[in-house]
């Protein structure tokens, strides 16, 4: 690149400007024609575009701004014309000019379709915990929760099962280390059913009571095809005045039908729950099959769902240490406590129980 001077303008008639502008031109093409690399190309766009050595600034300053008045004009339209020229002749060899150079850089191309993100949906789970909550939410009952953080009293004395009473081993608790030291009534450990907030929720309010609490549970039980330490259960407690179990009965029906289809018939087995007394297993006729039998429902027709009964005056004994109205005299009432995975489970048609807690969104993506 020759780095020919600017001359001087002398005159400014048309044929002296036009000289003038054609010698400036010619020397810009001339600098062009040799720009076969980046490094070239922004040495041209320096010399011509710089802002304090450019080229173009000194033609502008030293011709535009020496022109007389009457000239100004035409010096100025040719300038414009040069300085498209040498613009074209960068973006040429470039393919950018100066500015579109910086445009580019940051433009955006909104031919490319755009950053999809993934709908959010909800859980399988959490699906069937509100689907469930709200066939007894239309019943007229309330919605509760409680720590999954809870204490031996919550968990195990106050819903009857005595220290050391076998019973406990039914659930494999999960417990918080170095408690020792505590009374045992106080010591932590993570819930092994959602019962405890009955006792929670009876403590804070009188009779009556209505209310359903789905939430998450923990038992140290190894994870297979349809266990997992980590569980769900909806829970649910009605006290009032002359609650008997031809309330619990129809109760249950009624949920049964709204959660399964109205096809769905109910049976009640004695069982034993250390805070229901009497205790019962209600089983479904199998949704599969309608009763025929089949694999599903090992050839019996039917498929065990829950644990219910009416609530153990034991258990009003130790509500009324906070609230006098539990006073199992008076007053009666029902519970019932479901697993909501296994629930999940049947209605989704999935066979391990473990997908629902792997994360693996190409499972969780089918629920979306
Ligand atoms: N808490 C029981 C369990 O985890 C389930 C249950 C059974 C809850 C009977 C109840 C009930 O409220 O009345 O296995």
């Amino acid at each position: 690149m020759t780095n020919e001077a600017i001359p001087n303008l002398t005159a400014f008639d048309e044929a002296a400007l036009d000289q003038a502008f054609g010698v400036v031109g010619q020397q810009a093409r001339n600098n062009a024609a040799s720009l076969d690399s980046p490094e070239a190309a922004e040495a041209f766009r320096l010399r011509w575009f710089g802002r304090k050595q450019g080229l173009l600034n000194e033609i502008s300053s030293r011709w535009l701004n020496s022109a007389p008045p009457e000239f100004k004009k035409p010096v100025g339209e040719r300038f414009k014309k040069l300085k498209e020229l040498v613009e074209r002749l960068l973006h040429e060899a470039t393919g950018a000019g100066p500015s579109d150079a910086a445009l580019a850089a940051e433009s955006i191309d909104i031919t490319l379709p755009g950053t999809r993100r993934l709908t959010g949906a909800e859980h399988p789970i959490t699906r069937t915990l509100n689907e469930i909550t709200q066939v007894f939410a239309a019943l007229g009952y309330s919605v509760g929760v409680g720590p999954e953080v809870e204490t031996d009293y919550y968990n195990f004395e106050s819903m009857n099962f005595p220290p050391d009473h076998p019973a406990r081993d039914t659930q494999d608790t999960l417990v918080v280390a170095g408690q020792e030291r505590r009374p045992l009534r106080d010591r932590l450990l993570l819930r092994t059913h959602t019962s405890p907030v009955q006792m929670r929720t009876m403590e804070l309010q009188p009779p009556p009571v209505r209310i359903i609490i789905p939430g998450k549970i923990h038992r140290n039980d190894a994870a297979d095809a349809t266990h997992s330490p980590i569980f769900h259960q909806v829970e649910g407690l009605c006290v009032d005045t002359n609650i008997t179990f031809s309330d619990l009965k129809g109760t249950l029906d009624h949920a049964m039908k709204a959660l399964f289809g109205s096809a769905v018939k109910t049976r009640f087995f004695p069982s034993f729950f250390p805070f229901t007394e009497p205790s019962a297993d209600l089983q479904i006729s199998c949704i599969f099959c309608g009763g025929k039998g089949c694999r599903k429902c090992k050839h019996s027709g039917w498929i065990e769902l829950l644990g219910c009964g009416m609530v153990d005056p034991a258990v009003f004994a130790f509500a009324a240490e906070k609230q006098a109205a539990y006073d199992a005299k008076k007053i009666s009432g029902f519970a019932f406590g479901m697993g909501a995975d296994r629930i999940a489970m049947m209605k989704y048609g999935v066979s391990e129980m473990g997908q629902f807690f792997a994360g693996d969104m190409r499972f969780l993506g089918q629920f979306a």
